[in-house]
């Protein structure tokens, strides 16, 4: 009888979104095993997630490591059809959007394995992002597309998604800010009144002109509140790369752990990120976010949250700034099935669908 059911995390927003499912599946029939695929790898960007998470250590490390897309893609898609063949799970849950999770679905479905995709149906309609890539084929070629937001059920079924494939189940990632909040709480922070920044979108920080005319917006904020940058790899390698000089009001720090970043975000009064995560965990705890993007794959976000598109348009960005710092900025409502207990209704799921054989 097969009982196990895969687990796939391979990138920082992955392991908040993998922690409560594996906590739901824990007392059901089914026996989970979490792979890592190493598409991230350091201290600040892995392993620090799994401490504060209480994540187990990975049953299966594929060790891939970072790479061009085609490289990294490869390498996941091979190791783990070595794992798969050597050891086929029941089932295979890939969660959000990175390189990993379209990887190991693709690895799944050609050995007939089948895959449900947590937050299925989130798109952007812009296909130079590559989490938009990953996301239309993962979503392709899964059996159980389970979706976080109402914007999913109805791309899905506009690509022709038969219906019975579809369950709104809402948002893991909620789950585990719900779960992690009380303790973040306890952390030191600066006094209210600063604005979060993350940013580490290849369409923000590859680009030279970019980049500098993002830091000049952030120098001159700095003027109205003090501004808190934990700055991603990515971001630090190119910031160094294209000799681009930041103001020391601009304070530049290592990446934050998944607490330190929650304490941060509750408190913050403004978040300017690129973030999908941050976007929904700012309308959740109503803080206002401008969103250095031109397009969203979370479109509740805006409608029912407190994100703001701002792209490349500093004049709007200005425009929300004062509403904040007036208090006027827009509040968030209720969003179904953000409640804590998402991951919950996919064990459920998951049960139903996957029962051992
Ligand atoms: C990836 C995801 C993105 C997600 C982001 C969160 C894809 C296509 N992109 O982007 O959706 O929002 O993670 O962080 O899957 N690096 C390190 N240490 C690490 C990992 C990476 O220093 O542990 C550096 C390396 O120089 C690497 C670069 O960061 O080349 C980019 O890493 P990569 O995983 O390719 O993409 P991210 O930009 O992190």
């Amino acid at each position: 009888m097969n009982r196990i059911i895969d687990i796939v995390a391979g990138a920082r927003p992955n392991f908040m979104k993998v922690a409560p499912i594996l906590r739901a599946l824990a007392p059901t029939p089914l026996k989970a095993r979490l792979i890592h695929s190493g598409q991230h790898y350091d201290e600040v960007m892995s392993d620090v997630f799994f401490r504060e998470l209480g994540l187990p250590a990975p049953d299966v490390h594929l060790g891939v490591g970072s790479g061009t897309h085609g490289q990294q893609t490869a390498r996941i898609l091979a190791e783990y059809e070595k794992h798969l063949l050597m050891s086929p799970p029941r089932g295979v849950v890939v969660v959000g959007d990175v390189n990993s999770t379209m990887a190991c679905a693709l690895a799944a479905v050609k050995l007939s394995i089948p895959v449900a995709h947590v937050e299925a149906g989130l798109r952007s309609f812009d296909r130079a992002m590559p989490e938009e890539i990953n996301r239309i084929v993962t979503d392709a070629v899964s059996d159980v597309l389970l979706v976080s937001e109402p914007s999913g059920d109805v791309n899905l079924l506009r690509e022709g998604v038969q219906p019975q494939k579809i369950h709104y189940v809402g948002n893991v990632m909620i789950d585990t800010l719900v779960h992690e909040l009380p303790k973040a709480q306890d952390l030191p922070v600066p006094k209210r009144g600063f604005a979060l920044v993350t940013l580490h979108r290849p369409s923000n920080v590859d680009n030279r002109e970019r980049l500098v005319a993002i830091m000049r917006f952030l120098e001159k904020l700095a003027g109205h509140m003090s501004i808190v940058f934990p700055v991603h790899p990515r971001t630090k390698v190119r910031l160094q790369e294209f000799q681009v000089e930041v103001d020391g009001a601009v304070q530049l720090l290592e990446p934050f752990s998944y607490r330190q970043n929650l304490a941060h975000v509750a408190r913050a009064r403004l978040v300017i990120t690129d973030s999908g995560g941050l976007q929904e965990e700012t309308t959740f705890l109503n803080v206002p976010c401008l969103t250095l993007r031109t397009t969203t794959e979370r479109p509740v976000t805006i409608s029912a949250g407190t994100s703001t598109l701002v792209g490349n348009d500093w004049g709007k960005a200005e425009e929300a700034i004062q509403l904040v710092l007036e208090e006027r900025y827009k509040r968030s409502s209720k969003i179904p099935g953000w409640d804590g207990n998402a991951a919950q209704r996919i064990a459920e799921k998951l049960c139903r669908e996957w029962r051992p054989i």
